[in-house]
């Protein structure tokens, strides 16, 4: 039986996962960035896509925020949401893997249990676990005054800031029955987010279980913070070493 059915069977097919290696002149594999968000771990992954094409090898990315446009968009962010996201982010790694594609995850996964069962699909050495700490952040993020500057405090890497509804009205946010709502807000080097205040924002009111054992962890190092491509370099410089 696979999940609620019976009567599945498995089709194999003469064209195999190392015939499409051959073509492609590479090896598959799952590089999965983990990290909190705001982290940098869009900005990485989106480096190491360009790094690797230069060197000619194919690579896809799966972005949490984009694939939730999509593929997931029935999901929000209670626990059991997140623990499907990954599922399924891990299965569709997975199949880019098996097509010869190196493909880059960049989702927040906070729950250890749930990369833990991505990297149990794939063979040894296909999944390369990538922590992006807080450093890649430091970089990323510039504090934008706008007019909401009530009540600014950083906690645990993401900005959280009280705002008022007058305030919120201007930024276009949907909830108007609340005289004072806490938004949270970060500012990267490409996009300003705005998120109301919803219950359940990693970091702060939702855990995010730091990997122990990741085969990379990038994280600035006194005060010089590496560049993205810099970021990029090191998690390229792995790969070369591993084949
Ligand atoms: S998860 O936890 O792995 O399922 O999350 P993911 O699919 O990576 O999506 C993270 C992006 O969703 C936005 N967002 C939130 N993140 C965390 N907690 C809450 N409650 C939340 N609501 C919306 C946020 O933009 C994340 O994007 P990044 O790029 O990580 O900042």
């Amino acid at each position: 039986t696979i999940g609620n059915s019976t009567n599945i069977a498995w089709h194999k097919c003469s064209v195999e996962k190392i015939d499409r290696q051959e073509l492609l002149q590479q090896k598959g594999c799952v590089i999965w960035i983990t990290g909190l968000s705001g982290s940098g771990k869009s900005t990485l992954a989106c480096a190491l896509s360009r790094g690797l094409h230069s060197m000619g090898k194919l690579t896809y990315i799966l972005d949490g925020d984009n694939v939730r446009h999509g593929l997931n968009r029935d999901l929000g962010f209670k626990p059991e949401d997140r623990a499907e996201n990954i599922r399924r982010m891990g299965e569709v790694a997975r199949l880019f893997a098996d097509a010869g594609v190196i493909c880059i995850a960049s989702l927040i996964s906070p729950y250890k249990k749930d990369r833990d069962a991505c990297r149990a699909l794939l063979p040894e050495g296909e999944f390369i676990e990538v922590c992006a700490l807080e450093g890649l952040s430091i970089w990323l993020r510039k504090v934008v005054f706008m007019d909401v500057p009530l009540q600014v405090y950083v906690k645990q890497g993401t900005l959280k800031a009280c705002i008022s509804l007058h305030e919120l009205e201007k930024l276009k946010c949907s909830k108007h029955n609340v005289d004072e709502l806490e938004i949270k807000f970060m500012v990267t080097s490409s996009q300003f987010k705005v998120f109301s205040c919803l219950a359940g924002f990693t970091g702060i009111d939702d855990p995010y279980e730091a990997p122990l054992n990741s085969e990379i962890v990038l994280q600035q190092k006194g005060e010089v913070c590496a560049s993205p491509s810099e970021m990029a370099e090191t998690v390229i410089a792995y790969l070369k070493e591993k084949g």
